[in-house]
């Protein structure tokens, strides 16, 4: 294990590590999932919630992991091995989290480069109900969505595979830039459609009679998801950060990114839906099949298609690199495994399990479980349900079992950096309200306890 201490890579740069960690948070989640799950709540009710859950436990748990990463030099098992030996087991639920998201992440990623060709080879699908025919016959398709999803899978390995300063930290540097500069004339676009005001009133007025126990459990989910949080892989990102960056400065600006993109996404994605008449609420193929419609009606839309799609696939590279970081870290270390053969088995094995995710969409799709297929148990089971159970851990092992004296020495550098709230950091949000506010909301959403 000292071996490997002794030769673990730090990130080159504080705009490296940002870019990284900010290409982690910003994905599919902000892009893709949360739109879906704002018109499936009832609109900005739900963005409230997510906002407030975000703010008060989302960026501590995520300064938790950085602080846990950096001071043990580990990722999630050994991170939670040094602390308390005894630990170490939970620890994985970490990297098998990540894992597991990876498989249908990677799914998807295959989609987006679909639409991204077929919108620049002319798409000339306007009727929603036609688009929505192209998406269902592509997904069910046995065979394209799989070479498209090993493709996805091939570029998340190589980068993987190239290492932390050489591969995550320079591919994070090269595409996030263009992807704030392309976010913002799509959101100009889409405000100029006419009726976008409707789909900002649906987005921003918010509908709390819609709100129920699963809302909360499904932002919580959310914040979860899109701050990469509980699966180990910011655990890992912090264990490559310098000694003396500045984890709470770093942490907010990476969750302010993260949300503001997502906000976005839904200022660019809500008043297209309303301006087209769809239904908001329409799930996961709410941006495959919306999108194409509208590109296809509007001006130039071959170009804002092609443009959409590239955005979306930059930010699902630079979130799914970090995801088969955490398992590779974790093959790395606890295995002794050299880099490249842990990028060659982690990523393969999470291509066949994701073959099986886009099979059910198709093939397999008779195989449910109380009305979920395949895909959508691997979104559940991590999202809903590790990823939770895997922050709560974080956050006892952390503020209860290494203490808060520890935490806040390590979050301040020694002293070097400073932080007013720092007490507060573990005392009261990691000691008491993180767990106990993530525990109530993980009970209900599993139907254990009303709330
Ligand atoms: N945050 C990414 C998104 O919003 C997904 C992701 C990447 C992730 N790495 C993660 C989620 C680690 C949880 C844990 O799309």
């Amino acid at each position: 294990m000292s071996q490997q201490d002794q030769k673990r890579e730090i990130f080159g740069s504080r705009l490296g590590f940002l870019f990284a960690a900010a290409g982690s948070a910003i994905g599919l989640g902000s892009l893709w999932r949360f739109p879906w799950l704002v018109g499936a709540n009832g609109g900005s009710a739900f963005l409230i919630i997510y906002l407030v859950i975000a703010v008060f436990i989302g960026i501590s748990l995520f300064m938790c992991e950085l602080v846990l990463g950096r001071a043990t030099q580990s990722s999630n098992v050994g991170a939670f091995r040094k602390i308390s030996p005894s630990w170490a087991s939970l620890g994985g639920l970490g990297p098998l989290a990540a894992f597991l998201i990876l498989c249908f992440y990677s799914v998807v990623g295959g989609w987006i480069i679909y639409y991204f060709f077929r919108t620049i080879a002319g798409l000339n699908i306007t009727d929603p109900a036609l688009t929505a025919e192209l998406f269902n016959n592509f997904t069910a398709d046995p065979v394209l969505p799989l070479v498209l999803h090993g493709i996805f899978m091939g570029l998340t390995m190589l980068i993987c595979y190239k290492g932390v300063v050489n591969g995550i930290e320079k591919a994070s540097t090269i595409m996030m830039p263009i992807l704030f500069a392309i976010i913002v004339p799509l959101a100009v676009r889409a405000l100029t459609l006419p009726g976008a005001a409707e789909g900002l009133r649906f987005y921003l007025v918010p509908d709390f009679s819609r709100v129920t126990a699963k809302t909360f459990m499904d932002a919580m989910g959310q914040v979860f998801f899109s701050l990469s949080l509980g699966m180990g892989a910011t655990l890992t990102y912090g264990s490559y950060l310098g000694k003396h960056e500045n984890i709470p400065v770093l942490s907010l600006i990476v969750t302010l990114v993260d949300v503001l993109i997502g906000f976005m996404a839904g200022i660019i994605i809500f008043p297209i839906v309303f301006s087209f008449g769809f239904q908001p609420g329409a799930g996961t193929g709410l941006t495959f099949i919306t999108m194409p419609a509208i590109f296809s009606e509007m001006p130039a839309g071959k170009l804002f298609g092609s443009i959409f799609f590239f955005l979306f696939f930059l930010s699902a590279l630079t979130s799914s690199i970090s995801l088969l970081e955490a398992a590779i870290a974790y093959l790395i270390e606890e295995h002794g495994w050299d880099r490249k053969r842990a990028t060659l088995v982690s990523g393969t094995v999470s291509f066949v399990v994701g073959c099986l995710a886009s099979l059910a969409m198709g093939p397999l799709s008779g195989f449910t479980i109380k009305g979920l297929n395949f895909f959508g148990q691997l979104d559940w089971v991590s999202a809903t349900i590790l990823q939770p159970l895997c922050g709560i851990l974080t956050a006892i092992l952390v503020s209860w079992i290494w203490g808060s004296r520890n935490a806040i020495q390590e979050i301040t550098s020694d002293g070097r950096v400073k932080f007013a709230l720092a007490s507060i950091w573990t005392n009261v949000i990691l000691r008491c309200v993180a767990p106990i506010s993530v525990g109530l909301i993980f009970l209900a959403g599993l139907g254990v306890i009303r709330l």
